[in-house]
């Protein structure tokens, strides 16, 4: 909604994200931004939807994207943008993993549907578009057509939610999806909430994992450069656990940044996000608090 988060992934590319991967020793490949083309007269006739093709072909665009770099055999990273780019990439990790499961790690529940929304934001329903059980409910959109809901409220588990809509806490009730707000959190400790959310989704432990990561799920005091931010957040701590646990796992296929804004905040308040951003990243590719060393290292 605001503008700035197409800043995002070039915030991450100055603060040094291609090198920290590298230092952890990973044959790294920037596939450039992907195209968002913004089109006239962008708006729904009777719906309050924000600029729906404008979504409709990024998602589009990421869909595709992510697809080609999971079919490749490589691990996805997916920056933001805002949330609505789950949509895409979402949609194109289940055209090369259909069974995979979804972390959703925000401050936000982001399934409203177009009907319940009160902002009209896109980066509030992603998730609305992709569930199967809510179709019913889902109004056409332009451009919207090539989506094929891929997911079943089964397949996700929220975590770090603290601000969450009426209507969607009732979707999250009917349709049962699994849910560990920050209520959870502070119950259980975060350990105990990423086994049971993991057991939850499968508990097998052999389907690919996809996590989408909304830097707002961090504290403000962690994450100030960011659209809608919620007091009473996770530590960087916690978030750092749930991604090595994640990467422990050795299925985590693909990870979505989303709402890093660069424009928001003073210079300060960029560095703190974009320096919680990566800490969050690297610990999805395997950075580990307890060290790590390149493959084939030797003491020199
Ligand atoms: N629930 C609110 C809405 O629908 C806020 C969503 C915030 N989402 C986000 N990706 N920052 O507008
Ligand atoms: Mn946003
Ligand atoms: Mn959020
Ligand atoms: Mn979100």
């Amino acid at each position: 909604a605001k503008p700035g988060t197409e800043h995002g992934p070039d915030a991450l590319r100055e603060g040094g994200l291609i090198k920290k991967l590298m230092g952890l020793g990973l044959d790294v490949h920037d596939y450039g931004d992907v195209g968002t083309p913004s089109h006239e007269d962008d708006h729904h006739f009777d719906l309050p939807v924000k600029n729906p093709k404008h979504v409709a072909t990024a998602s589009e665009n990421i869909a595709a994207d992510v697809y080609n770099v999971i079919k490749s055999g490589r691990t996805c990273l997916a920056l933001g943008g805002d949330h609505s780019m789950a949509i895409g990439s979402i949609f194109g990790h289940s055209l090369a993993e259909p069974e995979h499961v979804v972390v959703w790690v925000d401050a936000h529940a982001d399934i409203n549907t177009p009907l319940t929304s009160s902002s009209g934001n896109m980066h509030g329903m992603p998730l609305s578009f992709l569930v199967k059980e809510l179709q019913p409910y889902i109004s056409k959109l332009p451009g919207f057509e090539f989506i094929k809901p891929c997911l079943s409220a089964k397949n996700i588990a929220y975590i770090g939610l603290r601000d969450v809509d009426p209507g969607e806490r009732y979707i999250i009730e009917k349709l049962g999806i699994q849910s560990f707000s920050m209520s959870e959190v502070d119950r259980h400790g975060i350990k105990d909430v990423v086994e049971k959310a993991m057991h939850y989704l499968d508990p097998e432990g052999v389907k690919p994992i996809h996590l989408s990561f909304d830097i707002d799920a961090l504290d403000p005091s962690l994450a100030p450069s960011t659209g809608t931010p919620v007091p009473g957040g996770l530590s960087i701590r916690e978030g750092n656990y749930i991604c090595e646990e994640l990467a422990a796992t050795g299925r985590l296929t693909c990870v979505d940044i989303a709402e890093v804004n660069p424009s928001l905040g003073n210079e300060r308040d960029n560095l703190i996000t974009v320096n919680s951003a990566l800490s969050i990243i690297t610990h999805c590719f395997g950075g580990r608090r307890q060290g790590t060393y390149p493959k084939n290292y030797q003491i020199p």
